[in-house]
């Protein structure tokens, strides 16, 4: 019975690497869109007029505290302009600021704003 158990757990566990590989694979395809800090630096020119101001607040459509992009984790962020730019979370303003970006863009920026530290030289804050 031990034995019937065991080979259950061990077929479970390759099934989940199996999958994991999959998975990774996918990962590393979608990803081969490398992020370049120094270039998303020179891409967000557009963006600092409203992330880069503390406690900045939109007064349209509503007011509206606009989110700290420093620091922020890349896949973070290159998720949610992607979201914003298919129409996935809704903002009018940021997707139609997401929909002039391509994913070299988007994938830059991420790399720049996620590479940003309290300390950083020229921090946007944020
Ligand atoms: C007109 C003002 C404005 C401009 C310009 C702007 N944003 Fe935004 N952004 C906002 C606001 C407001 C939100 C919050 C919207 C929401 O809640 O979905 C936001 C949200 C975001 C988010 C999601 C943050 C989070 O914490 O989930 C990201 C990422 C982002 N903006 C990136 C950018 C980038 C990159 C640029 C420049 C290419 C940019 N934004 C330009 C106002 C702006």
């Amino acid at each position: 019975m031990n034995r019937f158990v065991g080979k259950h757990v061990v077929i479970a566990a390759m099934s989940v690497l199996a999958g994991f590989a999959a998975t990774s694979a996918a990962t590393v395809q979608a990803a081969d869109i490398a992020g370049n800090a120094k270039a998303g630096q020179g891409k967000v020119a557009m963006c600092i007029g409203c992330h880069g101001i503390p406690d900045y607040r939109t007064a349209y459509p509503e007011v509206y505290r606009v989110p700290m992009l420093g620091g922020q984790n890349q896949t973070y962020l290159e998720n949610a302009l992607h979201a914003y730019k298919k129409g996935d979370r809704h903002f009018d303003t940021m997707h139609a600021v997401a929909v002039s970006l391509s994913d070299q863009d988007i994938a830059d920026i991420a790399a720049y704003y996620s590479a940003q530290t309290s300390s950083s030289k020229n921090n946007p804050d944020k």
